[in-house]
């Protein structure tokens, strides 16, 4: 079995396997490193992780139903993080999320229709002086309140547009 991952991801995974004296220790590290990869972590990720480190794949599978951040459904092609811990969410980070919902007429942890955005709460992103706090794929944006919201919002439309 394989799954579709860029050769560079192969090499990290051979390489962050070294790091553990026992490979099944190694299985939180490979599973991020095929979600950074895919977007997300499928079955036959699950098992493929599971046959490289010599583990039954209901291993894989119970870290990847424990820990929040693995996704099991593919997201859409822009990623916006929006956090939710208490600085954030005093200084209106649901109102923003809202935003973007409107936007892209979509729901945290829903692929927006036109399959280009999917948005999440997620937890405190270390930046808590300047909520409400946003992350746009790899990018942090602080004091993202609602106009702002709607400004990176339009971008990131102008920016999928001029793609098609
Ligand atoms: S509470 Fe939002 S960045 Fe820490």
């Amino acid at each position: 079995m394989s799954i579709n991952l860029k050769p560079e991801t192969l090499a990290r995974i051979d390489e962050a396997i070294t790091h553990y004296p026992v490979k099944r220790s190694a299985a939180l590290p490979l599973l991020h490193l095929v979600q950074e990869d895919l977007g997300h972590v499928s079955q036959e990720s699950m098992e493929w992780i599971a046959a490289k480190l010599e583990v039954p794949a209901i291993a894989i599978y119970e870290l990847v139903t424990f820990y929040p951040m693995f996704r099991q459904k593919p997201i859409g092609r822009r990623h916006i993080k929006v956090c939710r811990t208490l600085s954030c969410a005093l200084s209106g980070s649901y109102r923003t999320c809202k935003e973007f919902e409107k936007h892209f007429n979509t729901y945290p942890g829903e692929v927006s229709p036109d399959g280009e955005v999917t948005i999440e709460f997620v937890e405190c992103l270390a930046s808590c002086g300047s909520g409400p706090v946003v992350m746009i794929d790899e990018e942090l944006h602080e004091k993202v309140d609602q106009a702002r919201a709607c400004q990176l919002a339009v971008r990131i439309s102008a920016e999928a547009a001029a793609r098609k």
